[in-house]
């Protein structure tokens, strides 16, 4: 792979848009993971596979593989961004996330990715520990719930905080307590807690360890 760039941390901690900057900044291409989760989540409602069925969600992801000779499940831009956002995506994500099965074959698919790029940022949850554990940086943004559902609120507009923040709390919970590459900080990943930092200072921190 080329020079990766690794971002982790859990939901709305400030990584979608940071990892944006870094990019802009260094003329990097940017590559955020959650969305081929959400791809399959989203696809598994569509076609009413229970998301929680190991077998028919593997089955589901290998279909997708197949049919997406032309357009990575990666990059795929079919899948309008707000139709990914949606309440019922949000719960089922966090059961497709935890399927070993699936998550190798996301993992595998990164990797190739990585492979044809010089250097790139991705962001998600376990880059720095289980995708690219030789990442050549590595961040663990966190921040409170509470700041993140705010963030989310603003962002969206299409809940209520109560709703955001139960949701934030409930999948923090699933990130962190399943079997298959948890989310967790790297021991070599620079955290930043994010909680009273703007988008830009958060910005420069990386910026500047990029550099060195
Ligand atoms: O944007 P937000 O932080 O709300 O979530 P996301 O990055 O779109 O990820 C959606 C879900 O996919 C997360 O709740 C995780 O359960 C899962 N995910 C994962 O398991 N591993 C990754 N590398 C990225 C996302």
């Amino acid at each position: 792979a080329g020079t990766v760039i690794a971002v982790d941390g859990p939901a709305a901690a400030g990584k979608t848009t940071t990892c944006l900057a870094l990019a802009n900044t260094f003329g990097l291409r940017y590559l955020e993971s959650g969305r081929t989760y959400r791809i399959i989540a989203f696809e598994a409602l569509r076609r009413e596979i229970p998301v929680d069925d190991t077998r028919e969600i593997t089955g589901l992801c290998d279909e997708l593989l197949m049919e997406s000779r032309t357009e990575s499940l990666l990059t795929a831009e079919r899948y309008a961004s707000d139709k990914l956002r949606e309440t019922p995506v949000n719960v089922a994500v966090s059961a497709v996330a935890k399927i070993a099965e699936v998550r190798q074959r996301v993992t595998g698919l990164i990797r190739l990715w990585a492979k044809t790029q010089a250097q790139c940022v991705v962001e998600g949850r376990d880059i720095g520990t289980a995708v690219f554990p030789a990442a050549r940086v590595k961040f663990y943004l966190t921040a409170s719930p509470e700041v993140r559902a705010m963030r989310r609120v603003r962002q969206e507009r299409a809940d209520s905080y109560e709703n955001v923040l139960a949701d934030v709390i409930r999948r923090d919970e699933a990130d962190m307590n399943r079997a298959a590459s948890p989310l967790v900080a790297a021991e070599d990943a620079i955290r930043i807690d994010t909680t009273r930092l703007t988008i830009d200072q958060v910005t420069s921190r990386m910026a500047s360890a990029c550099r060195n």
